[in-house]
């Protein structure tokens, strides 16, 4: 995979400057990991590394979420209980992908890693396309509604 390719889009910008860097940021380490499971085509992965990445992304989605959810209250979003409940599902999705790698993981020491690295690219596959869809469908909402709000700048 070329380090060059960047899953960001700029249909995905809000134009507001902090969330667009968070949001940029989650992509960054989608490719990261599809690197890391690319990789292990050719060479062997250390899997130490492949949770390394699950767990940043973790930090990095509990981050954005308050980020988010704070401006989301500050300018009284009438959807704010919805758009709450989609990070929700999402965290606790991730909290069972990582159930499913620890215990691909503990598989990994007699039978080999492909089992970890395949569940390590479903897993990869489906962070990258929730988050895209997400800022497409939910959190560009909020960010017309904020534009369309008569006294706020957008760029926050
Ligand atoms: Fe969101
Ligand atoms: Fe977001």
């Amino acid at each position: 995979m070329n380090e060059k390719v960047n899953l960001w889009k700029p249909e995905y910008m809000l134009d507001i400057d902090i969330i667009d860097e968070q949001h940029k940021g989650f992509f960054d380490l989608c490719l990261k990991s599809a690197m890391v499971c690319e990789s292990a085509r050719n060479k062997p992965v250390k899997l130490s590394d492949v949770i390394r990445l699950i767990y940043d992304m973790r930090g990095y989605a509990f981050r954005h979420f308050f980020t988010e959810e704070a401006l989301l209250l500050k300018y009284a979003y009438p959807k704010i209980y919805g758009h709450m409940s989609q990070h929700d599902i999402f965290l606790r999705t991730l909290q069972e992908f990582t159930a499913e790698l620890h215990v691909e993981l503990a598989k990994a020491e007699k039978a080999g890693p492909e089992g970890f690295l395949a569940c390590a690219n479903h897993i990869n596959g489906y962070l990258t396309t929730w988050w895209g869809e997400h800022i497409l469908n939910t959190d560009q909402d909020y960010a017309r509604f904020m534009r369309g709000q008569k006294g706020h700048a957008a760029k926050d």
